[in-house]
């Protein structure tokens, strides 16, 4: 009898630990970077389902206006503003309005990118690089700069830049892109030792092929599928909630022991020890 009262306690706590841990983001102010559509509306919803109020924002008032209404229709608590993240004053009125109307900043995803080119490396022009370097990179860092005095004011906070897989082994025709992602692992291992002890962390997802509109010329092409398919454990292309949960997790106290990490979400595409 007793043993039997014993194990329900044990299990009604362990349950009651997996609920907490699920909700765990209750109270949490999330600005996620181009978050209308694809990975970054993912990340925002897999957040906002565990309980932050997140914050979206991408160039275009219609698409904010369209993410803000879908997630508030999942009773997802959401505030929305349009955000260029290659424009200073755009990223400085993001952060100012976050504070301003949640109070807060306490999680910040970065995942806005831009890729203008396609080709031979050596055709690529200054025009290119400024263009990749600025939007994937420098804002990357200059967002987290605003944000992380926020952060500190409230005891902590975690950081998640979006990278890729291709900043591992460089995709044919994306190589500038393709460095950029290699930054922002660089990124991630630089802020984190110097944020550890404003009790931020600092982590990075780099996805495989995920279905999105940024990656159709990818998925839409049966033969380069196929191709892809070849080099994963997991015989299918990602879905951006397979993205979601991971940047959801890093941000959650299961991850209080995390920082300066990257986690690959390929399907088990073979690209490192
Ligand atoms: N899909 C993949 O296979 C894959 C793989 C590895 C890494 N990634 C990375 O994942 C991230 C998201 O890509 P995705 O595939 O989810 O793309 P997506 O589905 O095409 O969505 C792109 C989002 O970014 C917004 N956006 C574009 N430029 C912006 C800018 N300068 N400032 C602010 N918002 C901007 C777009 O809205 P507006 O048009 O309204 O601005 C849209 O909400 C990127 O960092 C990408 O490099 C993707």
């Amino acid at each position: 009898m007793l043993r039997r009262l014993g194990s329900s306690l044990l299990a009604s706590h362990i349950a009651g630990r997996r609920m907490m841990s699920q909700q765990n983001l209750t109270g949490k102010v999330a600005i996620v970077t181009a978050s209308t559509d694809g990975i970054g509306l993912a990340a925002a919803r897999a957040l906002g389902q565990r309980g932050a109020h997140v914050v979206v924002s991408s160039r275009r008032k219609e698409n904010v206006e369209k993410a803000v209404a879908l997630l508030q229709s999942e009773r997802i608590q959401v505030t929305g503003t349009i955000c260029n993240v290659g424009k200073s004053e755009d990223r400085e009125r993001l952060v100012e309005m976050t504070v301003e109307q949640c109070g807060g900043v306490d999680i910040f995803i970065s995942n806005a990118a831009v890729n203008p080119f396609f080709g031979n490396i050596m055709d690529s022009t200054e025009q290119v690089w400024d263009k990749i370097l600025d939007v994937n990179v420098k804002a990357a860092f200059l967002m987290t700069k605003l944000v992380v005095p926020h952060m500190e004011s409230r005891g902590g906070g975690s950081v998640v830049f979006v990278s890729s897989i291709a900043g591992y082994q460089p995709m044919p025709a994306l190589g500038p892109y393709s460095v950029s992602k290699t930054a922002l692992l660089g990124l991630t291992r630089a802020l984190a030792p110097e944020l550890a002890s404003s009790n931020i962390r600092v982590n990075c997802v780099a996805p495989g092929v995920i279905k999105t509109r940024f990656s159709s010329a990818i998925w839409q092409n049966e033969d380069i599928v196929d191709e892809f398919k070849k080099q994963l454990c997991i015989k299918r292309l990602g879905d951006p909630q397979d993205v979601g949960g991971v940047i959801a997790f890093l941000c959650s106290e299961d991850a209080s022991y995390i920082t300066g990490e990257t986690i690959t979400v390929t399907g088990g595409m073979n690209c490192r020890l």
